[in-house]
């Protein structure tokens, strides 16, 4: 059963079991941000800065993501909440395995009915695949906005593949100024 408050669902989940990446990880990473913010980032996993931090996206894709996602007017400290689809690391930064995606989905499921953000964007292929569209391909379909049970949706380029491909940073910037523009149009308090 869906647990309603913050402070329960966050409770339960630094204990959760549900998976092998419990045996191996140092903290859970629960997410960050408001807890009424109207725009949802969600990452893929935690890597090893975020393990031993306990907090999405503080690594060095993390300050690519911190410094565009603040150029378009957005922030963790602000006005977004940003999680990621497993609250664990998976070792060696390998990707998340369907089955732990599916372990782990019951607290993001909680986690956006506590929220109710107007927008979530998908960080990456991993998220965009698991949330928005089985074959979602972020390198053509970044940036276009698809609505999910009253939640508009979108997608775009992982920190990471921008770290090491600088070629469509231009592309993910724009992602993220539509995402601020959407809001906007929205008339959502930014
Ligand atoms: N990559 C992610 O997808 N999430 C994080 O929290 C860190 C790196």
């Amino acid at each position: 059963m869906a647990l309603t408050t913050w402070e329960e669902l966050e409770q339960t989940c630094l204990n959760c079991q549900k998976c092998a990446l419990a045996d191996t990880r140092t903290n859970v990473v629960f997410g960050v941000g408001p807890r009424d913010a109207e725009v949802m980032c969600i990452g893929e996993g935690p890597g090893e800065n975020e393990d031993k931090q306990g907090e999405p996206f503080v690594g060095r894709s993390g300050q690519l993501l911190d410094k565009m996602l603040e150029y378009a007017g957005l922030s963790r400290k602000k006005n977004i909440y940003i999680a990621n689809m497993v609250k664990c690391r998976p070792p060696q930064n390998r990707d998340p395995a369907p089955d732990e995606i599916a372990a782990c989905m019951g607290w993001l499921r909680n986690q956006t009915a506590i929220l109710r953000p107007a927008i979530i964007v998908c960080i990456g292929r991993i998220a965009a695949v698991s949330l928005i569209q089985k074959d979602f391909k972020v390198t053509k379909q970044h940036g276009q906005f698809i609505e999910k049970n009253g939640t508009l949706m979108t997608g775009t380029f992982h920190p990471a593949a921008l770290l090491r491909n600088p070629v469509n940073k231009p592309a993910a910037m724009e992602d993220l100024l539509g995402v601020a523009k959407k809001a906007q149009e929205l008339g959502l308090p930014l």
